[in-house]
């Protein structure tokens, strides 16, 4: 889906962006060799060099949200398939390995949820059921991710009005439960595209926080703006730069030490 055909040109980079918007350009990812599932996510491994990228916005994003006291966030990106769901899983990996940080990933994108995939976690009962409002409690859902801290809250795919949900009492319960977890734990929730419907504008009202997930020569300056407009006034934490092909121009400075990475 392309919802601005005649747009000016997609974003280049980082600088490109952070000339054009007021938004901080908090990292970038580069195309990583595609990771395995369940707890074996890039994520997970410190030692793996394809976990750096999710271990640099792990700290960019664990101080952006200290700043404002902030521990839900959400990730969505103007279209469809940034990697909103790939960055979320291994970001949220990486997290869960700091002192044991208690992270919570939980699959919002009601019509077109991966995460489970991406964990290996099979249904029936997800977050659509709970949302219906079924008999089932959010222990029920929650899953661990091996002996890791990250629970993973999945849902699986079935015809629902999503918007509908993301505006029933539910939700709230959802959010407010989350928001009464200890100071520590960090809340991710995987979104849809801006554009896709109104899910991802509803969910994010009610959150602290928002990441921008920006496909490298796809995503438009007018996208990005649009969005930015749509989901106000929630606060847009920063940009993502995914598929990124910049390698050693990295804002942190840190490209000489990932030479090799970039290099294999
Ligand atoms: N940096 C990357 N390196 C390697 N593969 C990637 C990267 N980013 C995304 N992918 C792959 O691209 C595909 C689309 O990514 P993903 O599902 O995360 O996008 P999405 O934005 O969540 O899509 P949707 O809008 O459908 O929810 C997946 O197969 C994912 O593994
Ligand atoms: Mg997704």
């Amino acid at each position: 889906m392309n919802s601005f055909p005649n747009l000016p040109k997609s974003l280049g980079g980082p600088k490109s962006a952070a000339a054009l918007l007021p938004l901080p350009g908090i990292g970038e990812v580069p195309e990583v060799d595609q990771p395995e599932i369940g707890p074996k996510l890039v994520g997970f491994e410190s030692k793996d060099a394809r976990s750096r990228p999710f271990n640099l916005l792990r700290a960019q994003l664990i101080k952006k949200l200290a700043e404002t006291n902030g521990r839900l966030m959400g990730i969505t990106s103007p279209a469809p398939n940034a990697g909103k769901s790939f960055v979320a899983s291994n970001l949220a990996a990486s997290m869960s390995q700091l002192s044991n940080k208690r992270t919570i990933l939980i699959d919002l994108d009601l019509r077109r949820a991966t995460i489970a995939r991406i964990f290996g976690l099979e249904g029936p009962e997800g977050l659509t059921e709970y949302l219906l409002g079924d008999e089932i409690a959010l222990p029920q859902i929650g899953r661990r991710i091996g002996d890791s801290s990250l629970v993973v809250y999945p849902t699986f795919p079935a015809p629902v009005n999503s918007a509908e949900l993301m505006v029933g009492d539910r939700l709230h319960e959802l959010v407010a439960r989350a928001r009464a977890l200890d100071d520590d734990a960090i809340v991710i929730f995987d979104l849809p595209p801006v554009f896709a419907n109104d899910d991802a504008m509803l969910v994010a009202e009610q959150l602290d926080g928002i990441l921008l997930v920006v496909e490298q020569g796809v995503t438009t300056k007018k996208q990005l703006q649009s969005s930015i407009q749509l989901l106000h006034p929630t606060p847009i934490l920063g940009t993502i730069f995914n598929r990124f092909t910049g390698g050693a121009g990295d804002p942190y400075g840190y490209g000489g030490k990932y030479d090799g990475y970039y290099s294999s």
